[in-house]
């Protein structure tokens, strides 16, 4: 008995003089807020100031020069963009940060994980088209676990800015022209990358970019200014970031573009009374690169010492690569324009990032050899459904497809044998060999058929000797297929186009092959809408496969065959020229909305494809809709049902999408606005019931520009396919 006290009493002697040494902030059990106040309270100024860096790590290839890379590579830095993916090459930058650091600060690595890393997925315009978050939340699942086993902690997505001019080649990067689609994909993506906690295996924290309003760039060009009223900023940019945060996004990026006069990133009522103060997010704000000295060139700051300033005190607490927070704040803080306060609220912020990331307890990747780590078959295999989900079927004239009993095929166009642009912008990761071509698809998809496949001519330039070729092959063929389409750097950053038509070459292509009297049927890859005008009437059917990641050949070859039934609906309009933008679907009412009044005088004023488009080799019928009440209270719930009757002969799977209308309200509403949606597979000659159960403070309500919600009494329509039926909100 005495023996074991005696143990007992060394043992507590022997933990309590470890937990005496031991600082708080790396006593795994302590509170994470002792942890940081600990920290925080034990680093002097520079350490401080360095936390609030990010510089950039990987991008020098020659391995013979590594070594010198991490020894230039600060061992207090707050943060590094990864490029590299080795995780021995970040443990060692790692190891760096925690033993030769005063007090071990791990490093947070960040980079642009945007649709997959090794195994990428279909852009993230194409992803929304699937009307499938749950799916799009495996795929960020999968695109995190890589990410992570390469030494990423944190991703730079998503990017939910609601984007209605397809010339901004950024349009490719977020879910389209609507802030709820932007909002619930934006949420299920977040969900992927952070899971349950971000402390998880295989968990990186998020980042929402580009808060706020950079899908507002003038003209669709890149960087510029963007002219944005109170108003829509609150209903239109802001909804997407607020359903994100709310949902715990760990950070965001503060955006390049100028909101009328006040740069993203330099905004105070962005960053700070309504990103922090209203909404209450804890996580810190890292600038999207140079963006604190931009604000020189924006013109708001006379140097970088002002930029560094502004941006700070507006609310970005984490400066990108441009080495002005490192460069200025020392001396702004010793001429108090700084309080140490403010630095040390900021310091908190991303060191709460790090320890939620559980960095502090687990500092290093572990290392998995590479095989391993990427392209697992089932993680190919939700992008291939992902892909297949998110193509669209644009036409079907005359059932021209499913190919049933094609003996002969042609195959043409720049995108028939490509692989590299089907991958879309922002792939770093993503290789050439481990993509699925078009050809590849159809070569497994149609073993009995003879492919026909010729070139054609290139994505532009003015070559056209290769139409013979593909002329002979479409003569010798029972149809044509023309696979036309964008290369990946013309969508993504710095990537705007003054016409979304593709390149004369691609139209003549189809001018020439359409002589020949055959069907044709046009696939088109691109990350933007497309202006179809001239090539579209020559098309029998219209296939959109995106840029579908590692997978699309076989998703693409699946649709034409009829072995998949496409169901993938437009998360973007298609406008019919380009004189049209913007044309998005949740426009304001004219104050002449009948005859022709307010048309284009030269062309129709309709889109080619509105938002939600989409066909399917089967027919859907809706019933009549069904409501629960005609009258309701505010705090009442309304019951909105339809049925849809599968009346073709093949399984297919519809989303039903509900909009609302307000037709009279103190701030003009949209003419309809998307609520909810619902997917769901129904077999061939059955029914299926579709319900929306409307909460008026929820779905009826609306923003005013100081962002004060509202919920008026009076008429409002629910709109399903061509339906839309009154109900009304008593007081
Ligand atoms: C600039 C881009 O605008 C942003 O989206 C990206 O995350 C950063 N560079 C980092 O690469």
């Amino acid at each position: 008995m005495k023996k074991i006290l005696l143990l007992l009493s060394i043992t507590s002697i022997f933990s309590s003089s470890m937990n005496a040494q031991t600082p708080v902030y790396k006593d795994k059990n302590a509170p994470i807020e002792n942890r940081i106040k600990d920290l925080v309270g034990k680093m002097n100024l520079e350490e401080k100031i360095l936390q609030l860096n990010q510089y950039t790590a990987g991008m020098n290839t020659n391995v013979n020069n590594i070594g010198a890379e991490i020894k230039e590579i600060p061992s207090g830095i707050g943060s590094l963009i990864f490029f590299a993916s080795d995780p021995n090459f970040r443990n060692s930058i790692q190891k760096k940060a925690m033993e030769e650091s005063r007090l071990g600060i791990p490093i947070l690595f960040g980079f642009d994980v945007i649709h997959g890393f090794r195994t990428v997925y279909p852009i993230s315009l194409a992803q929304a088209c699937s009307w499938n978050p749950a799916l799009v939340t495996k795929a960020a699942a999968v695109a995190a676990k890589e990410a992570k086993l390469s030494g990423v902690d944190w991703t730079f997505s998503p990017m939910i800015d609601v984007a209605r001019d397809p010339r901004w080649g950024r349009v490719s990067e977020g879910y389209g022209e609507d802030p709820y689609t932007n909002a619930i994909f934006g949420v299920a993506t977040l969900k992927g990358y952070q899971g349950q906690k971000l402390s998880d295996q295989y968990s990186i924290a998020a980042c929402l970019k580009h808060y706020v309003g950079y899908g507002a760039s003038e003209g669709g060009r890149d960087y510029r200014y963007s002219d944005i009223s109170a108003q829509s900023l609150w209903e239109t940019y802001l909804i997407p970031y607020e359903a994100c945060v709310k949902a715990g996004a760990a950070t965001l990026m503060s955006a390049f573009n100028d909101i009328s006069g006040v740069p993203a990133s330099a905004n105070h009522y962005t960053l700070t009374e309504i990103l922090k103060d209203r909404w209450k997010h804890d996580g810190f704000v890292v600038s999207d690169w140079g963006s604190v000295e931009q604000l020189i060139h924006q013109g708001v700051a006379a140097n970088r010492k002002e930029a560094g300033y502004k941006a700070f005190m507006a609310g970005v607490e984490m400066d990108m690569t441009d080495n002005v927070y490192f460069q200025t704040f020392k001396e702004l803080i010793t001429e108090k324009k700084i309080p140490m306060a403010k630095i040390d609220e900021a310091v908190t912020r991303v060191l709460r990032v790090k320890f939620r990331l559980g960095l502090f307890d687990k500092p290093y990747t572990d290392v998995v050899e590479e095989s391993k780590r990427y392209l697992n078959p089932e993680d190919i295999n939700i992008a291939r459904q992902l892909a297949a989900e998110s193509m669209i079927l644009l036409k079907n004239n005359n059932n021209t497809l499913p190919l049933n009993s094609t003996k002969q095929i042609a195959l043409v166009g720049p995108m028939a044998k490509d692989k590299t642009n089907l991958l879309g912008s922002w792939s770093f990761n993503g290789k050439d060999q481990n993509v699925e071509s078009i050809f590849e698809g159809f070569e497994k998809e149609f073993k009995d058929v003879s492919l026909n496949y010729a070139k054609g001519c290139d994505f532009d330039g003015t070559d056209e000797s290769g139409f013979n070729e593909a002329i002979a092959s479409a003569q010798n063929s029972d149809i044509i297929i023309i696979c036309l389409g964008e290369k990946k750097s013309w969508s993504g950053e710095n990537a705007s186009r003054s016409t979304i038509a593709l390149p004369a070459i691609q139209e003549k292509l189809v001018q020439e092959l359409k002589k020949i009297g055959k069907p044709v049927v046009l696939v088109i890859s691109n990350g933007r809408p497309l202006e179809l005008v001239r090539i579209e009437p020559m098309a029998d059917a219209i296939v959109e496969m995106w840029q579908p990641g590692v997978a699309g050949g076989s998703a693409l070859s699946g649709i034409i065959s009829g072995r998949i039934n496409p169901s993938g609906k437009l998360s973007m309009t298609f406008p019919l020229t380009t004189g049209q933008i913007p044309t998005y679907y949740n426009m304001r009412q004219s104050a002449r909305p009948f005859g022709d009044q307010g048309n284009y005088q030269d062309i129709s004023t309709e889109p080619l494809y509105w938002f939600g488009h989409g066909l399917s080799y089967t027919t859907f019928e809706y019933g009549n809709l069904k409501l629960s009440a005609q009258k309701l209270k505010k705090t009442e719930k309304l019951t909105v049902d339809v049925e849809v009757s599968n009346s073709g002969n093949m399984k297919g799977v519809e989303t039903v999408f509900w909009y609302i209308n307000d037709p009279a309200c103190t701030i003009s509403r949209p003419m309809k606005e998307l609520k909810y949606f619902e997917k769901k597979e129904i077999e061939a000659g059955a029914k299926s019931v579709y319900t929306f159960e409307i909460d008026p403070i929820r779905d009826l309500s609306y923003v005013d520009s100081n962002g004060k919600r509202f919920l008026e009494s009076g008429d409002f329509y629910v709109m399903v396919g061509k339906q839309k039926v009154k109900f009304e909100i008593i007081d």
